[in-house]
């Protein structure tokens, strides 16, 4: 995961990518010669059988799609399973995938499905692959499945940041998608708050500067990072305060990540670099400023990983460039979509919990004339991953690319 802790365990948040100097040149490792990351080379489509017909054509018959999901055995697989379901998307053919490391299987529509081992071969015959592993994985297979023809939604750190790839957060930049970028990332899951209640500011009076510290859950770090937290949280909560209220247990030696978790808290998510920033405060910044299309925007991040199980809350302060009053900028927000404004009591954690919307409160002047204040939760495993694929997933439905 990172050089901040043993282990590796696959992560949004914790792992150090290595994409963030891979970003800027993004070379896949198994790349097909002369092709783009997100670009699909012509696909031959396949005479319609009963198990896949119209496979790769836009006339495909939808409620046949067949849909592969790498790591669906892991944290965001999981949820991203439950969404298809909930939302009653069209999967005719569910090929689910994991490492192949042990025997697996998922529930789906009340089915036991045994996981294979990804493989391109298996992947390039869906319509449709939802990347949720890791960068190393969506590495492997993301840019060969576009070049496939296979639309792949890739919620890996990968691609984020290449020039070919649109990262996309529905309600905020459909408009990035393009029938020719088979390749597509989700942003990490920590910046979807901001860029979800950013949006409708940006679009009323540009945005002159945004300052942000995170206070993020153990679940963003993947499946081993939880697992480490609760050992943790099991032994701190049988000894604390046995001789007295202050009796802090010893804390525990971590494995996954940097530091104890359990009771404590840090400000690191990833690695350093150079100038002391950690990688995802670089993720931060370099993600808002795409998905907002504001390249040179100043941004400011301090992420901190904090013991709560799900849910990534963010204190917020946006300086616009031009004035809007709290009266304005509560009505853009209650009519923004995906997102919910809380008025006379604010989000947390516990309360926005399986929720799909992005939750803003605690709106308020800051300390700077344009500046403005906010609280913001949302789920991380949901529209901070899996509800957000989903919807990219909806949007190509829509627009009759798949
Ligand atoms: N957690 C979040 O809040 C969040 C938010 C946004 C984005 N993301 C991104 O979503 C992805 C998944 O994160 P996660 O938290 O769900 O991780 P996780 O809980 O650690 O799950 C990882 C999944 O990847 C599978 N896997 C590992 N190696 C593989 C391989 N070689 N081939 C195929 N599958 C393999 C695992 O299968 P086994 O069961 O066999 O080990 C498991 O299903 C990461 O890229 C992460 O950056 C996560």
């Amino acid at each position: 995961m990172s050089s901040s802790g043993a282990g590796s365990p696959p992560s949004c948040a914790h792992r150090p990518s290595s994409s963030r100097s891979r970003a800027a040149s993004c070379p896949p490792a198994e790349p097909i010669s002369g092709s783009k990351p997100g670009t699909p080379r012509p696909r031959k489509v396949s005479a319609p059988s009963a198990s896949s017909p119209g496979q790769g054509s836009p006339m495909a018959n939808r409620s046949s799609l067949r849909v592969g999901v790498v790591g669906a055995t892991g944290l965001v697989g999981r949820i991203l399973l439950g969404i298809l379901q909930e939302r009653r998307f069209p999967v005719g053919e569910l090929r689910p995938f994991s490492s192949g490391r042990g025997a697996s299987a998922v529930l789906w529509r009340g089915r036991r499905i045994p996981c294979a081992a990804a493989s391109l071969e298996a992947l390039r015959a869906c319509d449709l692959a939802f990347l949720v592993s890791s960068d190393e994985v969506s590495e492997r297979f993301g840019p060969a499945l576009a070049a496939a023809g296979v639309w792949t939604i890739d919620d890996s750190s990968a691609f984020r940041l290449h020039k070919d790839v649109p990262l996309v957060i529905p309600e905020v930049n459909a408009q990035a998608l393009s029938p020719r970028r088979r390749l597509i990332a989700g942003p990490n899951c920590t910046l979807t708050g901001a860029a979800v209640v950013g949006a409708p500011l940006l679009r009323a009076g540009g945005l002159k500067a945004v300052r942000l510290a995170s206070y993020q859950a153990v679940s963003g770090a993947g499946r081993a990072a939880l697992e480490e937290y609760h050992a943790q949280a099991r032994r701190a909560a049988a000894k604390a305060g046995r001789s007295g209220p202050l009796d802090i247990p010893p804390y525990p030696e971590p494995k996954v990540f940097p530091k104890p978790i359990a009771l404590n808290l840090f400000p690191q998510v990833g690695s350093f670099d150079r100038n002391g920033d950690c990688s995802e405060e670089f993720k931060v910044r370099e993600e808002l400023r795409k998905i907002w299309g504001a390249r040179a925007l100043p941004i400011s991040a301090t992420t901190v990983r904090v013991p709560v199980v799900r849910c990534h809350s963010l204190a917020l302060w946006i300086e616009t460039r031009r004035p809007l009053g709290l009266p304005r900028v509560r009505a853009l927000l209650r009519r923004a979509p995906g997102l919910k404004l809380w008025e006379g009591d604010y989000p947390t954690p516990a309360s926005a919990l399986e929720t799909d919307e992005v939750h803003v409160g605690r709106v308020r002047r800051g300390a700077l004339p344009k500046e403005l204040s906010f609280w913001v939760v949302s789920d991380n495993l949901r529209k901070g991953a899996a509800l957000n694929s989903v919807q990219i997933a909806e949007l190509l439905l829509k627009k009759r690319w798949l």
